[in-house]
């Protein structure tokens, strides 16, 4: 098995609310217009521990059933911690979980889904992993909702002369290599459309934005920490600037002027 690219649940939990305020409803209503009358069956990809569950069920249809598929199962096992979601009708939907390799998916593993759907997931995928899934949705002709995937575009305020650079060596650390796989970072969502395209299915795009601020210190905290710490990770010879960049954003971040809005896609495709 590769090497898992660990994600703690902690991390997940402090990005939930955002990551729900950020996801287009748009495309999550077109989505819901395609769905036939329930019961439904929607198959979350990189699940983590529930987060795009806990926000869509309420939005679609039911009764409903979610099958969570995540390769850490640490993650995945605590997808009803703190109850299950309700669907739009208020009744509890019913969670399955499969701990399993994207790598690995089959048509057959989501046999009889309605809506395939996956959040700031496709960029840490390989090119492959997005052909496998690709091919999979299309083998089982259901619309597939692929939210929040980033885009390498990231605005921080107050702008300072060196972001660009540090944000450059951000988009290459996203497309690593990481135990023989090669990451897709920024260019996913547009390998995803491309796949999904080729094989005559329609396409929708959304922009949809992370706004952190001082709001949520603790998310922009940790952001700006993960979005640096990669940078330099990347290119070790920004440690030195890197610090006298930290301990300026540092003290942004205490006085409640530092800002960031990180720019994301959300995919909509369906045959
Ligand atoms: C950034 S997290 C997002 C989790 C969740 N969708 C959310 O929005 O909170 C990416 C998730 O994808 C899972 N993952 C990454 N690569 C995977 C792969 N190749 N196969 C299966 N799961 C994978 C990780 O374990 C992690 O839970």
């Amino acid at each position: 098995m590769s090497e898992v690219i660990e994600v703690s649940s902690e991390w997940l939990a402090l990005r939930e609310p955002e990551d729900a305020r950020a996801r287009s409803r748009e495309l999550a209503r077109a989505a819901a217009d395609r769905l036939g009358p329930g019961p439904i069956a929607v198959h979350d990809l990189g699940s983590g521990t529930g987060s795009m569950m806990r926000w869509l069920a309420p939005l679609l249809p039911g009764p409903q059933t979610w099958v969570l598929h995540d390769w850490n199962p640490g993650l995945v096992e605590r997808a009803a911690d703190g109850g299950v979601p309700v669907d739009r009708d208020g009744r509890p939907v019913r969670v399955a979980i499969r701990s399993e390799e994207l790598s690995h998916l089959e048509p057959g593993d989501l046999e009889g889904a309605s809506l395939v759907t996956a959040s700031a997931l496709l960029d840490v995928l390989t090119l492959d992993e997005i052909r496998a899934i690709a091919r999979a949705c299309v083998a089982v002709g259901c619309p597939a909702l692929l939210s929040l995937s980033v885009t390498g575009r990231v605005h921080l305020g107050p702008a300072d002369a060196r972001d660009d650079l540090f944000a450059a060596a951000f988009n290459a650390h996203q497309q690593r290599r990481v135990d023989g796989r090669a990451l897709a970072g920024p260019s996913a969502v547009a390998d995803a459309r491309r796949l999904f395209v080729e094989a005559g299915w329609n396409a929708r795009e959304e922009t949809t934005f992370w706004r952190l601020g001082r709001h949520d210190p603790d998310l922009l905290a940790q952001w700006f920490d993960g979005w640096l710490g990669a940078a330099v990770e990347q290119r070790a010879d920004f440690e030195v600037p890197a610090a006298a960049y930290r301990a300026l954003r540092a003290s942004h971040l205490r006085q409640g002027v530092l800002t960031a809005t990180v720019v994301h896609t959300d995919l909509l495709v369906w045959p």
